[in-house]
């Protein structure tokens, strides 16, 4: 049987050391009808990817993340696998010395190959992959003299003996692989495979360009939206509740446009929990509330159309809504017709009254019922980080999924919300992004400092950025913060990485998001009731002059622009910045 492995757009680097974030792409092409392609992002401390197999015409996919200690040992492994016609299977292990996955935890891939995949699945995983090879490359400098001295590796199942395969490093730009019949692989100074060679006459592996099929990766060919970045907009919720009617949707439409929100970016307007009649209509339709709604929803989403704006609305999962109105359990196909029928763009969709139903099955559901229409529609998973949606909202078609429970209008919400954040940074990117809730910017319980912090915060986190506040009546500080152009740019960054907590000194913190220029963008947050003097070291961001030029007595100088002062100031090693009690300072170094 004939193989090719072309590694397109392998290990397309930054800036960054490779140890601390690497992102990549492979793909197999194995005999005449499986086609394999893995996509991996590495950042310090966790390995996540995505590998999509075809075979017969059918795709099956498989996310996956593995968490690893400081001494970079993997220790937890969680994937999600959704297979034709089998559904998916979520799960999570923890990886211990004597696990049935083996103590030799070389291989990332390799720990899912050998432990963690159901029945049936194994064949779906190509059991090499370059990350994993270039992981083995790094571990084995090529410092002996003779090939016998050379370090060999071996992975696989050490229980039963069984599948052990080794790798054997040559020489510095040499590893020779036992699987597959033989592969001998040529590296380049950084590590990175470059070639491979067939050596047991079976396997070709050629560098070259990854075939088109790799965009459909991270996105089912069939999810019923699209939203390459976060979604922006408003929502009813967090200051209406259920205190809504058609004059505050359609004022609200208008506010949107004149006070600039809308070429800010924020395009969905969406309407929450309450519209619903109290019933169904005589033909088990859902209704608009008809004594707050009069003239109907399908004339009211026209009136917020023409103002340019998206409209979005709700409905949960469970026989009735979380303020007990009529909601779309066993209802998916007409409730999802009608919303198309009148136009809706984005579907917000809850958890409440769910009759113990599980939550895959029933988001599934409804996020056929929205596909089937051919209504491009955002499918905002509302589950509130219960069954970790994070691992299988993509899979199921969500654009979007919560990840905690509702945010409250003050400042120890905010935090709490935030924290819960930590380690979910690989789940998200273009068409699929962690919502850790709508924004409270502007309700008035928290000091402009705070909101500044929340703004700022969610920006780092690719949160979708919804406006949960009145916007008829927006002061002007709540204005320049919502339409902080410099800020909103940051969440909207096309590469879709998420920003992440790089360092915890408890009331001090920093969190970086690698943009896709090649710098980052930083938040520094003192969570403490005093003023304080954070620093950071570019060395931290990967950003540390090289020892050649530091001998030289050159040290690079960075720009870094304020994105709430708009000062930009030249630094030398060490970014240090004054940060008021509950406050933050959100620069982008390049
Ligand atoms: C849940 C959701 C909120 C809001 C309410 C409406 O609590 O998490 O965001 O939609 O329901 O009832």
């Amino acid at each position: 049987m004939r193989r090719v492995l072309a590694a397109g757009a392998l290990c397309a680097l930054t800036s960054v050391p490779l140890s601390a974030q690497a992102r990549g792409t492979f793909v197999v092409l194995s005999g005449g009808d499986t086609v394999s392609v893995e996509r991996f992002v590495r950042l310090a401390g966790r390995l996540t990817g995505a590998i999509e197999t075809r075979v017969s015409g059918r795709t099956s996919r498989l996310t996956y993340s593995v968490l690893k200690d400081g001494r970079g040992r993997p220790i937890r492994l969680e994937f999600a696998l959704t297979v034709p016609q089998q559904g998916l299977s979520t799960a999570a292990l923890d990886i211990g010395p004597d696990s049935a996955i083996g103590p030799v935890m070389l291989a990332d891939r390799e720990s899912f190959h050998r432990g963690a995949v159901p029945n049936g699945a194994v064949p779906l995983l190509y059991p090499l992959s370059i990350a994993m090879l270039e992981d083995l490359a790094r571990a084995a400098p090529p410092r002996a003299s003779s090939a016998a001295d050379m370090p060999v590796f071996t992975w696989g199942n050490q229980r039963t003996g069984a599948a052990t395969r080794a790798v054997t490093r040559v020489d510095a730009r040499t590893v020779d692989v036992s699987e597959m019949g033989g592969l001998r692989l040529s590296l380049n100074a950084r590590g990175e495979v470059i070639s491979a060679r067939d050596v047991g006459g079976t396997t070709t592996i050629a560098r070259g360009p990854a075939p088109a099929i790799v965009p459909s990766l991270t996105t089912p060919a069939s999810a019923p939206g699209r939203a390459s970045t976060p979604p922006m907009g408003w929502n009813s919720w967090n200051r209406f509740g259920c205190r809504i009617d058609e004059n505050l949707i359609r004022e609200t439409a208008d506010a949107l446009v004149s006070s600039g929100m809308l070429s800010a970016g924020y395009r969905y307007l969406n309407i929450d929990d309450c519209w619903e009649a109290q019933q169904r209509d005589a033909n088990g339709n859902l209704a608009a509330d008809s004594a707050r709604f009069p003239s109907g929803m399908r004339a009211l989403v026209d009136y917020v159309h023409a103002r340019g704006l998206q409209v979005g609305i709700y409905s949960s999962g469970g026989t009735r809504t979380c303020q007990r109105r009529p909601a779309s359990l066993d209802h998916e196909v007409a409730d999802a017709r009608l919303f198309a029928a009148w136009g809706i763009d984005y579907i917000k969709y809850d958890n409440c009254n769910a009759e113990n139903r599980p939550e895959q099955v029933r988001f599934t559901a409804m996020i056929e019922a929205v596909k089937a229409t051919a209504r491009p529609t955002v499918f905002s998973i509302c589950e509130w980080g219960e069954a970790r949606p994070w691992l299988w909202g993509r899979q199921l078609g969500g654009q979007l999924w919560r990840t905690t429970e509702d945010i409250r209008d003050s400042w120890l919400s905010m935090l709490g919300i935030l924290d819960l954040q930590v380690g979910l940074e690989g789940y998200a990117g273009p068409d699929g992004w962690n919502d850790p809730d709508m924004l409270e910017v502007g309700n008035g319980r928290m000091t402009h400092n705070e909101y500044v912090a929340h703004f700022s915060l969610w920006a780092i986190l690719n949160a979708p950025l919804i406006a949960g506040n009145d916007i008829r009546s927006m002061s002007d500080s709540t204005r320049a913060i919502l339409m902080n152009r410099e800020v909103i740019a940051v969440d909207q960054d096309w590469g879709g990485r998420q920003g992440y907590r790089l360092r915890d000194d408890g009331a001090h913190e920093v969190w970086a998001k690698p943009m896709s220029d090649g710098g980052w963008a930083v938040v520094l947050l003192n969570r403490s009731t005093a003023d304080a003097s954070i620093q950071l070291s570019m060395a931290e961001l990967g950003l540390a002059t090289p020892w050649w030029k530091r001998l030289l007595g050159v040290r690079d100088r960075r720009h870094v622009r304020d994105l709430w002062t708009n000062e930009t100031t030249e630094i030398v090693g060490v970014l240090r910045r004054d940060v008021s009690a509950h406050g933050t300072v959100m620069v982008r170094i390049r």
